[in-house]
């Protein structure tokens, strides 16, 4: 068995943290019957092919087609991945984790690959300066959209192709490699009548599920990394989830531990918290999935439309231990800590011994001759013992490295909890009818014929007396 993510979960016991705070026997059994439910419930989708969205490990026929895709890529000298939420996020995750975060600042022999970029945002500055950085006629553009409608995405693509078509004219189309719905949309329709090379997303997986289809894993590749690591590790997580049994189960625990928390113990906050840069995008793709999966109404009979979900935070090891920890330890006891650790970092960076004047005087001497990990280490060990000596639940994510096999592990164990979560909430994890609407309103903002009604609620609320204004 190559390395496996394993999960701790002591620090979230009552044992380790006293009952009012911590899950007892007794908890565990409240909540046993509903993991047993879900636990059969996801099989027995999963036998009638049903959650395609976990069978994606094994899901390997595109590969071929994205590796071609990505030698081609390598004619540019930018990437700029166009996308925004779910068509986003997966692929920034896997560039932050498995490359250097000076990618872009390599000399070009050294890169082995485009610089890279991921342009979320409509913001004017950051796209009028990316195209400054990353002038349209020398970038490939790989423009995700499960939709192929979201207005940002859009936005982004018809400035950047009217730049490219005044710039290399005809040959504009080989600027773009489109991921989008297989059938359906704008999108798709433009790639077959400019040609434009293309990937499709399996129609019953939504964005922020799509990591692991050509969304993140041509991205993946034109980086250099190996979307069949990421496969394969998902592949080994796929098989650890299918035991039924949640002491066996990592995702099934994890999704069991952080609804215990909320609904037993009032933890309505879920704090991620990876001891590594290289998982910090990670977080924010973890933050995504759960809060648009889970913060939704529930529907369960009987109980209709009451809301729920917990609100995912992410911090950053040791960094936050100077922003954040204060409030962890003393503040509203009203969260449940997930401690990512990394076991072995890319690179050694030691210490040295130094004949700089007072460090030894001024009780400084202790610190040189440890490695940087071993100093992140125990800055890792010291959040832990001074949250769980607070009464605060820990639970400890052990990656043995980051590398596209942990990864591919950490994206499948978080998208199996996330559906367990959601059945045990009651709640649909796949759709996002507050976002919907959010984008419904945005397009009637910008004049969609059809949406006139929508866009006079905008104007009036926009142009409703502001009596409280502080001037
Ligand atoms: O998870 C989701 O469904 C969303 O976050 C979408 O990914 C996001 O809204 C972008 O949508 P699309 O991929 O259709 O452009």
């Amino acid at each position: 068995m190559r390395g496996e993510v394993t999960i701790d979960l002591t620090g979230v016991m009552a044992e380790e943290i006293g009952a009012a705070h911590g899950l007892s026997e007794a908890d565990l059994r409240r909540i046993e019957p509903d993991l047993v439910r879900v636990a059969s419930e996801i099989a027995d989708l999963r036998r009638r092919g049903m959650l395609e969205v976990l069978d994606l490990p094994s899901v390997r026929e595109d590969l071929d087609r994205i590796a071609e895709a990505a030698v081609k890529s390598h004619g540019f000298r930018n990437f700029v991945l166009l996308g925004i939420g779910g068509s986003s996020l997966g692929a920034r995750a896997i560039f932050e984790a498995c490359l250097s975060p000076f990618h872009n600042l390599a000399p070009e022999g050294e890169r082995g690959a485009p610089r890279l970029f991921v342009a979320e945002n409509v913001d004017p500055d950051s796209l009028d300066s990316l195209m400054r950085v990353a002038p349209p006629e020398e970038t490939l553009y790989n423009v995700v959209s499960k939709s192929g409608t979201t207005v940002e995405t859009i936005s982004q693509l018809l400035v950047v192709w009217d730049r490219l078509a005044s710039s290399v004219g005809k040959r504009a189309a080989e600027h773009l490699v489109i991921t989008t719905d297989p059938e359906r949309g704008f999108l798709r329709r433009l790639a077959s009548e400019l040609g434009i090379r293309s990937f499709g997303v399996p129609p019953g997986v939504g964005g922020r599920f799509s990591v692991l289809t050509p969304v993140g894993l041509y991205p993946a590749a034109v980086a250099g990394v190996d979307p069949l690591e990421l496969l394969d590790g998902a592949a080994q997580m796929d098989e650890r989830c299918r035991d039924n049994g949640w002491r066996q189960n990592p995702a099934l625990a994890l999704a069991g531990v952080h609804y215990a928390f909320d609904r037993l113990k009032g933890k309505g906050i879920t704090v991620m918290m990876p001891y590594a840069d290289s998982l910090r995008s990670f977080a924010e793709w973890f933050c995504q999935l759960w809060a648009e999966s889970l913060g939704k109404r529930t529907n369960p009979a009987g109980d209709p439309r009451a809301p729920v979900g917990q609100t995912p935070v992410r911090a950053l090891g040791a960094i936050d231990q100077h922003s954040q920890l204060q409030l962890y330890v003393d503040g509203p006891n009203d969260k449940l800590f997930s401690i990512v650790a990394v076991h072995r970092h890319r690179a050694e960076v030691r210490i040295p011994e130094t004949t700089l004047p007072g460090v030894r005087e001024e009780g400084l001497g202790h610190i040189p001759g440890h490695g940087l990990d071993e100093l992140l280490s125990a800055e890792r060990s010291a959040t832990e013992m001074v949250l769980l000596g607070s009464e605060r639940p820990v639970l400890v994510v052990d990656l043995p490295e980051v590398s596209a096999f942990s990864l591919g592990q950490m994206f499948y164990l978080y998208e199996w909890a996330t559906i367990a979560a959601g059945m045990l909430y009651h709640v649909n994890p796949f759709d996002q009818p507050g976002v919907e609407e959010g984008k419904l309103l945005t397009h009637a903002a910008m004049g969609r014929s059809g949406s006139e009604k929508l866009a006079e609620r905008i104007r009036s609320h926009r142009q409703r007396p502001d009596r409280h204004r502080i001037r």
